[in-house]
């Protein structure tokens, strides 16, 4: 869908699902909705301010983004480039689920080179929600897609900008969802206009060598959580299932339980490549001089898992 054309450049709005284009059967519920069930053009059409500006709507995807998989994640970043290609496309605005944003936004940030904006936004409460916050998300999200100057992939959400490698979710239920720990914000949203703290990210998308791979093919990589009681079981059975490379969510500034720490040396002997990032929200691995396995540094595991495959499909490891 087409809005009026405008000589500030066209925004396109890829949906892909999540609680933004979630509904329930009452206003008052915040979880009970089906996710992803309306389209780009549905959520576009209940923002009445975006009236009038040029404004374009593909629905990529209608997920609840918990079953996002490495297809839609091979197909969004196939579209995002073919509309940043286009000299008229003044930036991508993508509309996610929060559960797996920091993922995609992971994903795009090194597989997409980004020299217009390409921002994720997404909401906690359902589009049938008596305070929805995806509206005020999906409006402040194009804004930032028409900042002059900005690049890369960015995160718009509860009025703050995030950088993708920052995103991390640290809330199951507040509107408040998100913070991008020790990095801080790049930026919000005072009264329509951006109080920026900070520059904003790379163009990204150095670790594009996974995508000439069809999606079945990327390596597999599987998480591993350290805690107290572990047995390298897990570990052990992920190798001998396929699993290409593994990363371990470890407890504190990454440690890893003694029994599994030798179920990753038995990997590693065997070519498969462990890395620690830990379970701990904020913070990450320090480095310490007493390394044992390579560090995943300020990565979430989730965020690893994704650096590790780009890794083992010919990206750089991640700075
Ligand atoms: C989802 O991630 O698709 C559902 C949850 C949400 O968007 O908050």
């Amino acid at each position: 869908m087409t809005r009026m054309p405008s000589d500030s450049g066209t925004v396109v709005v890829l949906g892909t699902g999540g609680t933004i284009a979630g509904t329930a059967a009452s206003s008052a519920s915040h979880t009970g909705y089906q996710a992803g069930a309306l389209t780009a053009a549905d959520l576009l059409a209940a923002v009445p301010a975006l009236q009038g500006q040029a404004i374009e709507t593909e629905s990529v995807a209608q997920l609840d983004s918990c079953d996002m998989d490495h297809a839609t994640w091979a197909l969004l970043a196939q579209r995002i480039a073919a509309h940043l290609a286009r000299p008229e496309v003044r930036g991508v605005v993508i509309t996610h689920g929060t559960d797996t944003l920091e993922e995609t936004a992971y994903f795009l940030h090194r597989t997409v080179a980004a020299p217009k904006p390409v921002v994720l936004t997404a909401a906690m409460r359902p589009a049938t929600a008596l305070s929805a916050d995806g509206p005020q998300n999906l409006f402040d999200a194009i804004a930032l897609a028409r900042e002059a100057g900005a690049v890369g992939v960015l995160v718009g959400f509860g009025g703050r900008v995030f950088g993708a490698a920052d995103l991390r979710k640290v809330h199951g239920y507040r509107v408040e969802a998100f913070d991008a720990g020790d990095a801080g914000a790049l930026a919000q949203f005072e009264d329509g206009r951006l109080r920026r703290f900070r520059g904003w990210p790379e163009e990204g998308g150095d670790a594009a060598a996974l995508l000439a791979l069809a999606p079945a093919d990327w390596p597999r990589v599987e998480i591993v959580l350290s805690h107290a009681g572990a047995t390298g079981a897990l570990l052990d059975a992920a190798v001998a299932q396929g699993a290409r490379g593994i990363v371990i969510a470890g407890t504190g500034n990454g440690t890893v339980h003694a029994s599994l720490l030798a179920a990753a040396r038995r990997a590693v002997a065997q070519g498969v490549p462990v890395w620690r990032s830990s379970r701990c929200l904020l913070g990450g691995v320090v480095v310490g001089a007493d390394d044992t396995l390579p560090s995943a540094g300020p990565l979430t595991p989730m965020q690893a898992r994704v650096a590790l495959m780009l890794h083992l499909a010919g990206g750089a490891p991640p700075a």
